[in-house]
Formats: C-alpha cells, structure tokens, sequence
C-alpha cells in the first residue's frame, strides 16, 4: 500500500475553534505580532512547537496512575532510570524538568568566561545557557547545510574540519566540551550521520575533550541514518539509536520531543565525579536526584514515551508525514528547505519575501500573515532569534531566514496538514504585498519569546 496512515486511532479528541479572517487581523495585532503572546485557543493548527504537545498514548497515561510520587527513591524513579540506561547506555543519570535545567547544570558546572563551545547548531536555550555562563556558542554547520535546496541527506552534519582547526588552535583548556544536536532543529530539523557523529567524537576524544549530544529528537534521527546511511538498512532502529550514544560522553535532553512528554528532560554522562557536581546544583534548583523536578507520574509517562518513539512504524509515518507536507510545497514552487527534516517544516522566509530585508524580519512577517490567512502558528526562526548579540547589544542578519512550522506528535492528521498547505499557496499568491516588521520592545535574552512588533 502507498497511503501513508497515522499508525494509532483517536480515542479522546480536543476541540479547535475556528476563527473568521478578521477576528484573526485583530487577535494578532493584539498579540503585537508575536505568535507567542496569543493565546492557544485562538490557534487553529498549532504548529509553534513539537515540544510537549505531544498526544500521550493510553499505555503512558496508564502508567501515569501508577507514578510513585515518593519524594526519594521512589519505584518510578526506577523505571525511568533504567529505561534511559537500557537506550541512552550512560552510567549517570540526572531527571530534570526540561532540556533546558540539563543544559543550564551542565554548562553552569563546565563553562566559564571566554570559553568557546562548538555544536553543529546551537538551539536558542543552549545557545543562551553558554552565553550566560560567559562562554561562546560556536555553530560549524556543515557546507552543505547553506544550500537549502541541495539533496544531501544529512545537512545536520557538523563541518568537522572547521572542528579540527578550531581545536587545534584553542585546545582542551577553552573547549570545555564540544556538542552535536540531533536532530539539527535550527538548522532545518535535518538529520546527523554516524559517520559525523563518530568523526566528532574521535577530534574530541583525541583533543581530551568530552563530547556530548543534544539528544531531543534521536529516535527521529536513528531512523533518519536507517533509510539514509549505507550499512544501517537493516539495522534495528533501537540499535541504532545505542549506537549513536555509545560515541558520547554525555547527552543532554528534553523528554518534550522524543519521548511524547508533556515535560520533563535528564542530563546523562560517564562521569561520576561530574554528576556528584551537576547533583549537588540540581538539589539546589530542581529537585532531589531521583525526581529532579519532575513528578512520579512525568517519570513514568517519559519511560513509556522512550519506548514508543522508537517503534519503526511510527517513526515511519512520522518522517513520511513530514515529507508529504515538503514535497508538496517544493511541487508549488515555495521556498522550503528540502530534504525533508523530521520535526518540521521550515519554510524559507528569505525567498519566500525577498523583498523584506533580514533586519525587517521576513520569517516574523510570514508568521504573522500565515496566522491572518489560516489560523497557523508557526516560529521564526531567524534574525529575531538569533539577530542580537547579548553582550554587545549589536544586531546583525542571522544565517537563515526561516519560518518552523512543527508538527506535533501524533496531533494532527493529513486534512489538517492539506489545510496548511491550502493557507500557506494563498500566502505565497499575495507576497508581493507582504510588509516587514520592526520591534517595538524586546529583553536582551532569547528575545523572541516576548518582544513586540509593529509592521512597517
Ligand atoms: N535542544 C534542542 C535541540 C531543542 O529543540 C530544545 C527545545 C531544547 C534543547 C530545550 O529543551 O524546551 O525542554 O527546555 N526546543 C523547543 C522547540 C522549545 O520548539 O524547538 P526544553
């Protein structure tokens, strides 16, 4: 059979209320032209995140009415850590409340003023927990990974000879650990090779650096080397997955993405002097080490969650889904960066309006027409992200323009999806007239969350 279905039935269904072109003019203008400052009852197809907007299974919502909610210790507490072993295979294991609580112990405990951190793309929080250490976030995206219609299958990859060099001139001593994020969300949610994954770690390894991965959407990215990579065809995806970690030092980890959560995340290494370290932080800021800010029943709905992500047929139709929107849109003609990724599409804002240069925010512009044509919200993910440099409070045009529109796990069927397509043509047909966006007010750090805007 060539029809791609949703491998699961709906049981329990939320209703969408639908809104009329002008009361969506006005609840954006409202919202000062920042989707996040809407509210979610006034979104028809909510695509701002994949994170934990999740549809949990009846099997983990089961598994919530058993959560152990003891405060040390507690049997939940057990099954989380051992399923995160028997996958992850690291020695230490550190709950947290989300990706973010991993990232900001890790680089609370390892980063200090004038120290760089290389990553293939730094997300916006990772980017931001090193910068408030004082360190630099360094992005050596692969060549490739610039030509956004270029079919290479593993555009996530770290450019690993601009690693070298940067290791050789500044060592162990300034290169507190270096960090490959799987998938590459920033960089168009594209996948990582193993053979990147292995070179990393190998300059790492041979530098005396730890290497650590930006683990969120592995299962997504093991079934991407599965279909892609020569030799992994017939490799269970699980296998693949162990395969990966067995590289790294250390990962960090938000459960809101690959692990169908609603919240929650851990931090994992090798190290047991180090962990001692991240535990004592996180008694002072999450929790006890065997909750770490997390209830018993989020323990448990993650150790399920960790499961289900990497059945091969979900992940089947999750990557399947994804590229039916992206084909798609590259048959209309519409600016995407193409392969497809796993988690979302990202529409290519600076082609899409070129017209609206970098610092009038063609991504934010498109976000905000997509909202008044169709009920979409969607990020950018570009200069109002990633334009401003916290310490010098200069601005400057970010890499990538692009507009991310994430696809909630098992959420949305294929209508949903026909429906987005439908809004973004009618988008595309009006660009020409299309106007950029200036802020009005923003804070230093990861500003996109609250700034304001007005159009031009
Ligand atoms: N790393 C990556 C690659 C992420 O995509 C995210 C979150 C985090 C770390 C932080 O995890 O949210 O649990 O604190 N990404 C979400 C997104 C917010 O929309 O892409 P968190």
């Amino acid at each position: 059979m060539k029809t791609i279905i949703e491998p699961f039935r709906i049981k329990m269904v939320e209703p969408i209320k639908l809104t009329t072109r002008e009361e969506r003019e006005q609840l954006i203008e409202k919202a000062h032209f920042n989707p996040f400052l809407l509210a979610a009852e006034d979104v028809i197809i909510d695509l701002l995140t994949d994170s934990g907007t999740s549809a949990m299974s009846a099997e983990a919502w089961g598994a919530m009415m058993r959560g152990d909610e003891s405060y040390a210790g507690a049997r939940s507490w057990y099954r989380f850590r051992d399923t995160v072993k028997s996958i992850f295979g690291f020695e230490q294991v550190i709950p947290t409340h989300q990706g973010r609580a991993a990232e900001h112990i890790l680089f609370g405990v390892l980063v200090q003023p004038g120290m760089i951190v290389p990553n293939n793309t730094h997300f916006d929080t990772t980017r931001a927990n090193v910068e408030y250490n004082g360190g630099e976030a360094l992005d050596l995206p692969c060549a490739e990974a610039a030509d956004l219609d270029s079919d290479y299958p593993f555009k996530g990859n770290m450019d690993t000879a601009a690693l070298e060099k940067v290791v050789a001139e500044h060592g162990r001593e300034k290169i507190p650990l270096i960090m490959l994020t799987i998938t590459n969300n920033s960089g168009g949610g594209q996948p990582v090779s193993m053979a990147n994954i292995r070179e990393v770690s190998r300059i790492a390894h041979e530098a005396g650096i730890p290497f650590y991965i930006d683990a969120c959407r592995f299962a997504e990215n093991a079934h991407f080397i599965k279909r892609r990579e020569p030799g992994y065809a017939d490799k269970p995806t699980i296998e693949i997955a162990r395969e990966t970690f067995s590289y790294a030092d250390g990962c960090t980890m938000s459960a809101k993405k690959d692990a169908f959560a609603n919240i929650g995340g851990f931090l994992c290494t090798n190290d047991a002097e180090l962990a001692h370290r991240e535990r004592n932080i996180l008694i002072l800021t999450e929790g006890f080490p065997t909750y770490g800010g997390l209830a018993g029943r989020d323990l448990d709905a993650i150790a399920i969650g960790l499961c289900e992500i990497l059945d091969e047929h979900y992940l089947d139709y999750r990557l399947d889904s994804t590229k039916y929107v992206v084909n798609h849109l590259v048959d209309a003609g519409i600016p995407v960066i193409a392969p497809a990724g796993g988690h979302a599409v990202y529409l290519d804002a600076g082609r899409f309006l070129p017209h609206i240069e970098a610092l009038h925010y063609p991504g934010q512009a498109l976000a905000v027409e997509l909202f008044i044509e169709g009920g979409i919200r969607g990020v950018e993910i570009g200069s109002v992200m990633f334009g401003l440099d916290p310490h010098t409070g200069d601005e400057q045009a970010s890499r990538l323009e692009l507009l991310r529109l994430a696809i909630p796990r098992r959420v949305y069927t294929q209508s949903h999806m026909d429906y987005v397509l439908e809004a973004i043509g009618l988008v595309w047909e009006r660009r020409e007239s299309i106007r950029g966006i200036r802020i009005v007010e923003a804070p230093q750090f990861l500003r996109h969350f609250t700034a304001k805007f007005a159009r031009l």
